[in-house]
């Protein structure tokens, strides 16, 4: 961000804590990566913004805990994503009760926070592999651009002129 020196790897400064609680969920775009930050029961998570799946706005999903984990859900196809480790999760007993939940593996990749003085940063965290890397890459946004087009062509016509 603008007038702080940050080492080159982190930690970024995000945002005032308070700002970012009273947020509850802010986009970042951090050493070129865009970044989620969300605030959710007295904890700070940290992802990939565009959901491994297909490119999804993660940062307009709803927040759920299944299976005793705080999930966001894509909106686009609904696929579940722990904020604490980035694991895809699926029903592994569809069409029963209780719903068991399991785990696809980390899909998602999460990042570091860390808090200082009413400031809030972030460390990405860049090693290893993870299938929302290619929607961070210049593919992928292209990928991610065209969904979203057509998503906006498929929504219904509103019209907004009087009778
Ligand atoms: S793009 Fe997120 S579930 Fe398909």
């Amino acid at each position: 961000m603008e007038g702080k020196q940050e080492p080159k790897d982190g930690p970024h400064f995000v945002g005032k804590k308070a700002e970012l609680i009273e947020a509850e969920r802010s986009f970042r775009t951090v050493e070129g990566r865009d970044v989620l930050i969300i605030y959710r029961d007295g904890t700070f998570h940290a992802l990939d913004s565009w959901c491994y799946h297909s490119g999804g706005p993660l940062h307009l999903g709803d927040i759920e805990e299944l299976g005793g984990q705080l999930c966001i859900i894509c909106p686009r196809h609904r696929y579940k994503i722990t904020l604490a480790s980035g694991e895809g999760l699926y029903k592994g007993n569809p069409g029963q009760k209780p719903i068991k939940w399991l785990s696809k593996g980390v899909k998602q990749r999460i990042h570091k926070v860390t808090e200082g003085n009413g400031d809030v940063y972030v460390t990405l965290l860049e090693t290893g592999q993870f299938d929302s890397d290619y929607y961070q890459g210049e593919e992928g946004k292209v990928k991610r651009e065209k969904a979203a087009e057509a998503e906006k062509d498929k929504s219904p016509k509103v019209s907004k002129g009087s009778p």
